[in-house]
C-alpha cells in the first residue's frame, strides 16, 4: 500500500513538473512568435478574454510603479475607424493614455502596450500597436474618449481576430541578426 501511495506521489510530481515546464514554453514561445497583425478580419473579442488582456496591462513594470497609465477600450466601430479607418468590426482598440507626458511615462505606457499585444496574442487573437493616429487624438478627439484633464493619448493597441491562414513564420518581418544586436564584454 505505502508502495502504491510513493509511486502516485512520484507520479503526480513528474506531472507537475512536466505542466510547468510547458507553462515556461507557451510563454517564451508567445514572445518569439509574435507578429504585428494586418490580417484582421471582423468578429468579437470576448469580455472575459478583453478582461485577461487589460489585466496584462495593469500588471506591467513602471518607474516607481507608479502605474500612470488609462486604458480606454474603443468598442464604437464609428470612433475606432475615425482613429484607425481601416478597423474591422469587432476589433477593440485600447488607447493607453498618462497625464502629462514624460518620457518615464512613455516608457511605462510602452511596456503596458507591450504586455497588452503580447497577452493578446497568446490568447490567439491578433495585436497590432499604434502610434501613428496619436497626434491627431490629442488633437480632436480627447473629449469623445472621455480622457481625463490633463491626460494625453501615448501610445494604443489593436486587438481582434485575423485570418487563421498566417503566422508569425509567414507575416512577421525579418529582424536583424543576432550577432548585429548583441555584444558581450
Ligand atoms: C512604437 C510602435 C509604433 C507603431 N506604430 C504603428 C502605426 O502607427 N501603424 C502601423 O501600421 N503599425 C505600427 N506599428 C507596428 C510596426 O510597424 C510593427 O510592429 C513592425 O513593423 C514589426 O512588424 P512584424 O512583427 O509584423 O514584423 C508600431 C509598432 C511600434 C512598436
Amino acid at each position: 500500500m505505502m508502495k502504491k501511495i510513493g509511486l502516485f506521489c512520484v507520479t503526480l510530481a513528474l506531472f507537475a513538473g512536466l505542466a510547468g515546464a510547458q507553462e515556461n514554453k507557451s510563454g517564451i514561445q508567445a514572445i518569439l512568435n509574435h507578429y504585428a497583425a494586418r490580417n484582421f478580419t471582423t468578429g468579437a473579442v470576448s469580455q472575459e478574454d478583453l478582461d485577461q488582456i487589460l489585466l496584462a496591462g495593469i500588471r506591467s513594470p513602471s518607474a516607481n510603479n507608479r502605474q500612470p497609465w488609462l486604458f480606454t477600450v474603443v468598442r464604437s466601430p464609428a470612433l475606432a475607424r475615425q482613429i484607425v479607418s481601416n478597423n474591422e468590426e469587432g476589433n477593440v482598440l485600447i488607447v493607453i493614455s498618462a497625464e502629462g507626458g514624460t518620457s518615464a511615462q512613455i516608457l511605462d505606457c510602452a511596456l503596458a502596450a507591450q504586455s497588452i499585444y503580447l497577452a493578446a496574442q497568446a490568447l490567439g487573437y491578433g495585436s497590432r500597436i499604434y502610434t501613428g493616429p496619436i497626434n491627431s487624438i490629442n488633437q480632436s478627439l480627447k473629449t469623445q474618449l472621455g480622457l481625463p484633464a490633463g491626460h494625453n493619448a501615448i501610445v494604443l493597441v489593436r486587438v481582434g481576430r485575423v485570418r487563421g491562414n498566417v503566422d508569425a513564420q509567414t507575416a512577421a518581418s525579418a529582424r536583424a541578426a543576432v550577432n548585429t544586436k548583441v555584444q558581450y564584454k
